[in-house]
């Protein structure tokens, strides 16, 4: 369910530090809070990284955890070896019933730890290198052009977030894997259903069934006769070997699908969207192309899109400012408390391109940290750079209010963004 959206010029960041000093342990703060601006962490972040810095939580499944809301302590959390993503786990802090039931059918490797995590992860590294994603370039740009011709030949308003950001994403990772004709609404209700914390798990189930269907169908086909594409290659690597069964198969698949496609979505959308708010930022980047792989990492700081993705829990006591973190109870590093947190960097809230040293966490820390983040990188700087060069007159539809935010999904970002030019 979305809700309407006011104006971010309307509804100011805002101010932190000016909620009361939560009292600490207790259980009757519910999580996950919610941002006032879209551009912006959830205010409350700011005060609790200043009286709670790892504060007790209720989450919607009425599970208890710990958030975890420092930079330094997100990032000592997630290299922590006593720490553990596993879902099967009985206090891992999912947001939805659905998620963690179904997380623990299908085992997505993102919620498993070594060695299991280790062998899936390794499979997928050598695709995504930094070497061998700037030679997808040329191919993404064809696609992101290709995708601007047929909205701009339809004309506006239009929005921009099936039209643009998930047409994009979608095409991207499927002609990468090597899924033909896709169908982008369909890999969008798969996500939209799997990470949305109201889905039961049958419907979780249901929505991963048919995409692990339509998966074993390409598996299938590349078995008998391979190409020259990423399925092909897993499966003439891993699963003609022995290495990985098909299931296993079809699961990191399925993972790398749903964790590439929402959050570079709701990226492309969002950052579009503040910078048609801020004009003054649009016309920087215009001026100057070449600050795009600048701008592009200040999105993923501010935005933090991913900021609840790292669940986890503590394999052993954990302490952290101060804190213990007991052995088996869950706890989420949020990573839009760890890149606003201003004892790393300086005014946090202010978007800065020429910011040095941003070393963010948008793709979270450790062992987990994003597989896909080159990629995600190429596609930002591909799909901005060409609508601003590419539409210059590019601007809000009508009063610019209609906006909608999502705020029940695993991955924060819009579900609407009209646009005209
Ligand atoms: C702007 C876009 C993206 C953002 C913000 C993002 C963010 C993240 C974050 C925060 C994690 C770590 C989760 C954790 O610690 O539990 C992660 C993991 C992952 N991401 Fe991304 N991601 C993006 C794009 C992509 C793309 C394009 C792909 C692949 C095509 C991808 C594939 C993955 C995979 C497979 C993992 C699991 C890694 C592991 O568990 O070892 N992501 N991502």
């Amino acid at each position: 369910m979305t809700t309407p959206q006011q104006s971010p010029a309307l509804d100011p960041e805002e101010s932190p530090g000016t909620g009361a000093a939560p009292e600490s342990a207790a259980p009757d703060r519910d999580f996950p809070m919610r941002r006032g601006c879209p551009f912006a962490a959830p205010a409350e972040y700011a005060a609790l990284r200043t009286d709670d810095p790892v504060a007790r939580v209720t989450l919607p499944t009425k599970k208890e955890a710990w958030v975890v809301t420092r930079y330094d302590d997100v990032r000592e959390l997630l290299s922590d070896p006593r720490i553990s993503a596993d879902i099967r786990r009985p206090n891992f802090p999912a947001l939805g019933e659905g998620e963690q039931e179904a997380g623990a059918k299908f085992r997505p490797f993102i919620r498993t730890d070594a060695p299991e995590h280790t062998k899936y992860r390794r499979m997928l590294l050598p695709v995504f290198t930094v070497r061998r994603v700037r030679a997808m370039r040329p191919a993404v740009q064809a696609r992101v052009d290709e995708i601007l011709d047929g909205l701009l030949a339809a004309g506006g308003p239009v929005d921009l977030v099936p039209a643009y950001a998930n047409a994009v994403s979608t095409s991207v990772i499927c002609e990468l894997l090597g899924i033909p004709g896709e169908n982008l609404e369909f890999f969008r209700d798969v996500t939209r259903i799997s990470g949305s914390r109201h889905s039961t798990a049958a419907q979780v189930s249901e929505a991963l069934g048919g995409l692990f269907g339509l998966l074993a169908e390409v598996v299938a086909a590349r078995r008998r006769e391979p190409r020259d594409d990423l399925i092909s290659k897993l499966v003439t690597e891993h699963l003609v070997t022995g290495e990985v069964t098909t299931e296993q198969l079809l699961s990191t698949l399925a993972i790398t699908i749903n964790a590439g496609r929402e959050t570079t979505t709701s990226m492309i959308a969002l950052s579009t969207y503040l910078l048609l708010d801020r004009p003054e930022l649009l016309e920087e980047l215009r001026a100057d192309p070449s600050l795009m792989p600048a701008a592009v990492d200040e999105f993923l700081r501010v935005l933090s899109v991913a900021d609840s993705i790292p669940l986890r829990v503590a394999a052993e006591d954990i302490d952290l400012s101060g804190r213990t973190v007991p052995a088996d109870d869950g706890v989420i590093a949020l990573l839009a408390g760890a890149n606003h947190d201003p004892e790393q960097f300086d005014d946090p809230e202010r978007v800065d391109f020429h910011r040095t040293d941003n070393h963010h966490v948008a793709f979270g820390y450790g062992v987990h940290q994003c597989v896909g983040q080159h990629l995600a990188r190429l596609e930002l700087e591909a799909a901005l750079e060409t609508l601003i060069r590419r539409v210059p007159t590019l601007r809000l539809a009508g009063s610019g209010n209609d906006v909608t935010v999502k705020h029940d999904s695993a991955t924060f970002g819009l579900d609407e963004l009209k646009v005209t030019w």
